[in-house]
């Protein structure tokens, strides 16, 4: 099966260099109305800098804001695609053989701080369907622990975001985390748009970090 590599740079935006990542709440499948409630500038900004699509009926937004130390992952290591799709029928596991047809979106993402940058393939890539590899590997393990070894094999070209800039993704594009190269400040915020990723409107007030190794002073 293709995996769309659909990644594309929208437009840098002029957010200040020392603008503080702390004033920006973290959102937890936030619709747009809950979010001007929320009166913050910034988020506003980004909403308004970000392309429309009517022709979907929600729009839900995600975002972390992290206080990274060198080596530490804002988000679990390893290839994976933000699918939102998951069904009885693949154990639960995202079911990426339908999505496009059952349950397709647009994401679009902007990193506030350049200290992980997430990671993207720049091709598309061949790689078995969901049902090949529930059939092969069973349920043991999630779905994306066989898809990141397949990709570590394949050794495919891949890219890293630039922080302040939007980038537009579909849900076949796979994607990393990448573990801190700095300490610092990160924030990140996803916008979906889809006829099924519903708005819940809550705010998160923490956020996990993840490494793959020891980590000490
Ligand atoms: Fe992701």
């Amino acid at each position: 099966m293709r995996f769309k590599t659909d990644v594309k740079k929208i437009k840098t935006l002029s957010i200040p260099p020392d603008f503080d990542v702390r004033k920006l709440p973290q959102l937890w499948r936030c619709g747009p109305e809950f979010i001007q409630s929320l009166r913050s500038e910034m988020l506003d900004f980004i909403l308004e800098q970000t392309p429309k699509h009517p022709e979907y009926k929600y729009l839900s937004v995600d975002s972390r804001t992290h206080m990274l130390f060198t080596d530490v992952y804002p988000n679990i290591p390893g290839w994976h695609c933000d699918d939102f799709y998951r069904t009885k029928a693949y154990s639960d596991q995202p079911d990426l053989d339908h999505l496009e047809a059952e349950a397709n979106s647009i994401h679009y993402m902007l990193l506030i701080g350049d200290a992980s940058r997430t990671e993207f393939l720049v091709d598309d890539i061949e790689l078995p369907s969901a049902r090949e590899v529930l059939e092969h590997h069973g349920t043991h393990k999630p779905i994306y622990y066989h898809y990141d070894e397949l990709i570590e094999k394949a050794q495919p070209k891949t890219f890293h975001l630039e922080d302040r800039t939007l980038y537009r993704f579909g849900p076949h594009c796979f994607h990393r985390g990448q573990a801190a190269t700095k300490n610092g400040w990160r924030y990140f915020i996803r916008l979906t748009f889809s006829n099924h990723y519903e708005p819940q409107n809550e705010l998160r007030y923490q956020t996990q970090v993840y490494t793959r190794d020891r980590v000490s002073w």
